[in-house]
């Protein structure tokens, strides 16, 4: 049993990645999600957490909202790729069960504060400012984080927000550099692998067959991201970036990682966001791993057998 703190910004991918965290409380002991403004503002993805959270059917898990906007940069949403709502044309309702007080900064610093060195696991799935924040507002979390999972950043890929930035890193270079210079142990799923693992027409068609609240929805969010895919990319299979990083705390086989030095670019304006990847390092002191390689036919059969439970 891994105790997480989720760290989002739904999202139609972030709100299939909260479902297979959802689906897993034998796994995963979820102690937050912390939600942040990216694809759309914060209100927004503070009220699709809990729409998510609810149609899992797991109201027992707190939502704390956090940074209304990058450290330096102007917000930049996403809603092209995400829907004016954030969760594309899934039907929404006002959930029953809002946020809990408490600044998501101040909650993961007091959270892994009050735990054991190494007991909490930080997932990240949208632009790093609330971490950053963390970091600023206590520092020794550093040494007690658990490794960081996130989803962000690219380099055989390319960009996806700019033609060398990945959109998480790109929405806020600074704390994304915070985070990767702050010494944390982090394991990276960059575009380099969630872009090997695509909802294409027969795995969405897998979920959609499975009869339950968070797989049809789940579905519905995956056929979105589709029709945009085919719409601006020209492609069959949307990638899934942020599940790759709960099927990574689920089941870290289905991955290969590689140690390395990231560096984030803060200044250029063609290249603010690039994620410089170094191999060439003391892999005995990498403090980063990442992530080369995914199993995606293990990844979808592990979504799919989770959202039907
Ligand atoms: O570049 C992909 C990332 O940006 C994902 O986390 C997606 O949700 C968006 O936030
Ligand atoms: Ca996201």
């Amino acid at each position: 049993m891994k105790k997480i703190i989720f760290d989002c910004d739904p999202g139609v991918d972030d709100a299939v990645a909260l479902f297979l965290a959802f689906a897993s409380p034998q796994d995963l002991d979820i102690l937050a999600i912390t939600t942040v403004a990216g694809n759309v503002a914060a209100d927004l993805t503070a009220r699709n957490a809990a729409v998510i959270r609810q149609i899992a059917g797991r109201e027992d898990v707190p939502i704390h909202a956090g940074a209304r906007a990058p450290l330096i940069r102007p917000p930049f949403d996403a809603g092209a790729f995400h829907g004016e709502s954030g969760l594309g044309d899934l039907p929404l309702f006002e959930p029953a069960k809002g946020v809990e007080p408490g600044h998501a900064a101040q909650v993961i610093a007091d959270l892994v504060m009050n735990h054991a060195p190494g007991e909490i696991t930080l997932a990240v799935t949208g632009p790093f400012t609330n971490l950053a924040l963390a970091i600023r507002l206590e520092p020794d979390i550093v040494e007690r984080l658990g490794p960081v999972v996130v989803m962000g950043g690219a380099r055989r890929e390319g960009g996806n927000i700019t033609a060398s930035a990945e959109y998480n890193i790109w929405a806020d270079p600074h704390a994304a550099d915070i985070v990767f210079s702050s010494g944390a142990a982090c394991v990276v799923m960059g575009l380099d692998v969630t872009h090997q693992v695509r909802s294409d027409p027969a795995r969405t068609a897998a979920i959609a067959a499975v009869d339950t609240p968070a797989a049809r929805a789940s579905a519905a969010l995956l056929e979105f991201s589709n029709a945009i895919e085919r719409d601006i990319v020209g492609g069959s299979g949307a990638p899934i970036h942020d599940p790759c990083v709960v099927a990574y705390l689920l089941a870290p086989q289905l991955f290969t990682l590689r140690p390395c030095e990231l560096r984030v670019e803060t200044a250029s304006p063609l290249t603010l966001g690039h994620t410089a990847v170094e191999f060439r390092i003391d892999p005995t002191a990498a403090r980063i791993q990442w992530a080369t390689g995914a199993d995606a036919d293990g990844v979808f059969a592990l979504l799919t057998e989770r959202l039907a439970r």
